[in-house]
């Protein structure tokens, strides 16, 4: 499995899969804007002609953000493995923490972020739409 940087002709199928994932939270155009602001890039898995996972990340200074991840199919270590390359990425660049938000029901995301060694670090109460809290989670690599 090989986890690549994303192109800009990469936005189009990467926006599909968001939308499946997060229906209404990360269409196209919000792509689109995302990708445009300084420090944004994405990380992305093809296979066969098919995006089958990606992640989005915002950088600024020594701090960056994961503003989306997931993947068509679970548990085949598409989570594991972008979360890997993104460490690698951080590291390159010379990130020193790198943060993100999870509704505190996904266990699977929860799972994932506490194998990759993130920590939880706060909560921010009724984040979500649908009411859910958001836990933050950080991973320092320094
Ligand atoms: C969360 C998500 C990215 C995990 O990716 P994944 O490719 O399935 O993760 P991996 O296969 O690398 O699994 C890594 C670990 O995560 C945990 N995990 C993944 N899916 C799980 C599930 N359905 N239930 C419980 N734990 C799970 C396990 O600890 C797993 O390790 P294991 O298989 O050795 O037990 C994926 O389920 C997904 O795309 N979800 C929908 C989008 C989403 O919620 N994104 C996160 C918020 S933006």
């Amino acid at each position: 499995m090989k986890v690549e940087s994303a192109r800009p002709e990469d936005l189009e199928p990467l926006a599909e899969l968001f939308e499946l994932l997060h229906p209404g939270a990360f269409d196209l155009e919000i792509l689109r804007q995302q990708w445009a602001l300084p420090g944004t890039s994405a990380l992305v898995v093809w296979l066969e002609g098919r995006l089958m996972a990606g992640l989005l990340l915002r950088q600024v200074l020594d701090e960056a953000e994961v503003l989306v991840v997931g993947c068509r199919v679970s548990r085949r270590g598409y989570g594991t493995r972008l979360l890997e390359a993104l460490r690698a990425e951080c590291m390159a660049q010379g990130v020193a923490r790198i943060f993100l938000e999870v509704a505190e029901d996904n266990h699977p995301a929860i799972a994932l972020y506490s194998k990759a060694g993130f920590g939880r670090v706060g909560r921010r109460r009724g984040y979500y739409r649908s009411g859910a809290d958001a836990l933050l989670y950080a991973l320092s690599l320094r």
